[in-house]
């Protein structure tokens, strides 16, 4: 059995990569560097990385997937600089400190998404040339994630996000969609760069999807939530700006309780699947820790 590690150990694990990919990326001091540092650097909850390096832990061995889990994390990071900038969802707050563009000003938290976008992709290629995997595997991973990060996947729910602001009229299956878009996208891009950098088999691929797809629409619809229930001190961003933004979500369609009784059942669903994985056991964890966490 490979070895197991616990979730602050994945945290420092993905947290001391990141710092070393950042200079491996020669990032340096000018305004924009420093933006991708800032953002990058002050937390979250590494959730996606933990994803990659868990499931290519039940498949084979985690050092492989390392560059797959600090691209992830940037594109993640890239997307929500995008997503409080004033054009978008107009947030001052993120990670408990000011957002990018509080800090650094409109136009360079515009270019630190962008150049965190592209490090992503380099850090999977330089992975490649320094021989930790071939290029088959690198090119299946930019593949997945080019694809679940782009106007297909999380940009492409994005946009149905925006264009769904003061809409009354939106339903289930506009909200499914783009929750299982700008969310669930990238949650299931984790999952599966974590079995691509295993090698796993085509069962172990489908049941990854099932459980990100059902995992990944809980985490936004408890994210939904928790703008409503939490505090800025648990949360580290502003609550109450979906209803500031007249966003529409499932807290909006369905109110707080029957939504968790939702997260729940897609949990249990995402557990379900994990049953095609020896070694689930970690894993089902954290499903039951994302489905009750509190920030
Ligand atoms: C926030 O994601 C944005 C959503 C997709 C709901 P996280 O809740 O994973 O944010 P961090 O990375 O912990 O800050
Ligand atoms: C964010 O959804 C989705 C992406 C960033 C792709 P939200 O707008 O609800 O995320 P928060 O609440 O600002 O973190
Ligand atoms: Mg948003
Ligand atoms: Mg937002
Ligand atoms: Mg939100």
């Amino acid at each position: 059995m490979n070895k197991e590690y616990s979730l602050d150990e994945y945290v420092n694990i993905i947290n001391n990569y990141l710092e070393t990919a950042i200079g491996e990326c020669n990032f340096g001091e000018d305004i924009v560097h420093n933006a991708m540092k800032y953002s990058l650097g002050i937390g979250g909850k590494r959730i996606r990385p933990v994803l990659v390096l868990e499931f290519c832990r039940i498949c084979g061995d985690i050092q492989k997937a390392l560059p797959f889990a600090a691209a992830i994390e940037m594109i993640h990071t890239y997307s929500l600089i995008h997503d409080d900038l004033p054009c978008m969802d107009d947030d001052d707050m993120r990670r408990g400190m000011p957002s990018c563009h509080k800090k650094f000003g409109e136009e360079y938290a515009l270019l630190a998404g962008d150049g965190l976008l592209t490090a992503a992709f380099e850090r999977i290629s330089q992975g490649c040339l320094q021989g930790l995997y071939d290029s088959e595997t690198a090119i299946s991973a930019v593949s997945a994630l080019s694809c679940l990060a782009g106007s297909r996947g999380m940009i492409g729910g994005q946009v149905v996000d925006l264009l769904n602001e003061n809409n009354p009229d939106a339903d289930f299956e506009t909200l499914q969609l783009m929750d299982s878009l700008k969310t669930g996208a990238l949650i299931e891009a984790a999952c599966v760069l974590g079995c691509i950098a295993a090698g796993a088999n085509e069962d172990e691929f489908n049941a990854a999807r099932t459980f990100a797809q059902n995992i990944g629409l809980a985490f936004q619809i408890k994210d939904d939530i928790l703008d409503v229930t939490s505090s800025l001190e648990k949360l580290g961003k502003l609550t109450g700006s979906d209803t500031q933004n007249g966003k529409s979500t499932y807290v909006t369609l369905m109110g707080v309780e029957k939504c968790q009784e939702l997260v729940e059942k897609l949990t249990e669903e995402a557990m379900n699947s994990l049953n095609e994985f020896e070694n689930n056991e970690a894993l089902k964890a954290y499903a039951e820790y994302l489905a009750h966490r509190e920030n």
